[in-house]
């Protein structure tokens, strides 16, 4: 079993990336086994509620959902709401969903939509029964410099979001 860890940015120049590397780079320190998957390198369509489910690039991206003891999601927050594409692929990969362990990093221009994952990870609960970590890293522009994350605070909550997350879905495991 492995850990996956979505970012879902399609910008180039992308902060919630750098989150996820961070992310990743906690989980692998803790010893475990990480697939990482960037959504900008790993184009998928539109989801049509249709023929698109038979497509290899979805069929892939969902057998590594399903693949994952815990997912990490790491998203752009745009009008409120995590962006288009973290949405579109859960349209996409649907029931590889059901059960799993899932935390959220955010990437956000202001402080003010702090809140602004709570409708995806409802979602989340609702349809899939996911289990929701409690402990979430938001972050703005002001904790980088350039291209780099630049506040050792933030570093800490990835790993901590990283070691809740081996940690619960562990339990779960065995339970
Ligand atoms: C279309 C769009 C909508 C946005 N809406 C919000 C928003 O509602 N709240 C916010 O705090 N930031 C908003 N932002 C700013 C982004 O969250 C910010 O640029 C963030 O770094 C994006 O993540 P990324 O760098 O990984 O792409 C928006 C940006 C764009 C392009």
């Amino acid at each position: 079993m492995s850990y996956l860890i979505v970012a879902c940015s399609l910008n180039p120049e992308s902060r919630s990336l750098v989150l996820a590397q961070h992310a990743e780079e906690a989980l692998r320190q803790a010893g475990v086994t990480v697939d990482f998957m960037a959504l900008k390198n790993n184009p998928l369509p539109l989801c049509d509620g249709d023929s698109v489910y038979s497509r290899p690039e979805v069929i892939s991206a969902a057998e590594r959902v399903q693949k994952a003891e815990g997912i990490l999601l790491s998203v752009p927050i745009y009008n409120y709401d995590a962006n288009a594409a973290a949405k579109n692929l859960i349209e996409l990969t649907g029931k590889s969903w059901q059960d799993k362990v899932v935390g959220f990093l955010c990437a956000a221009g202001g402080q003010g939509s702090y809140m602004s994952i709570m409708s995806l990870a409802n979602s989340l609960m609702l349809d899939f029964r996911c289990i929701v970590l409690p402990r979430f890293v938001y972050v703005t522009g002001e904790s980088f410099e350039a291209d780099n994350l630049a506040n050792s605070e933030i570093k800490q909550r990835i790993k901590k979001l990283a070691d809740q997350l081996i940690k619960i879905s562990r339990a779960l495991q065995t339970s």
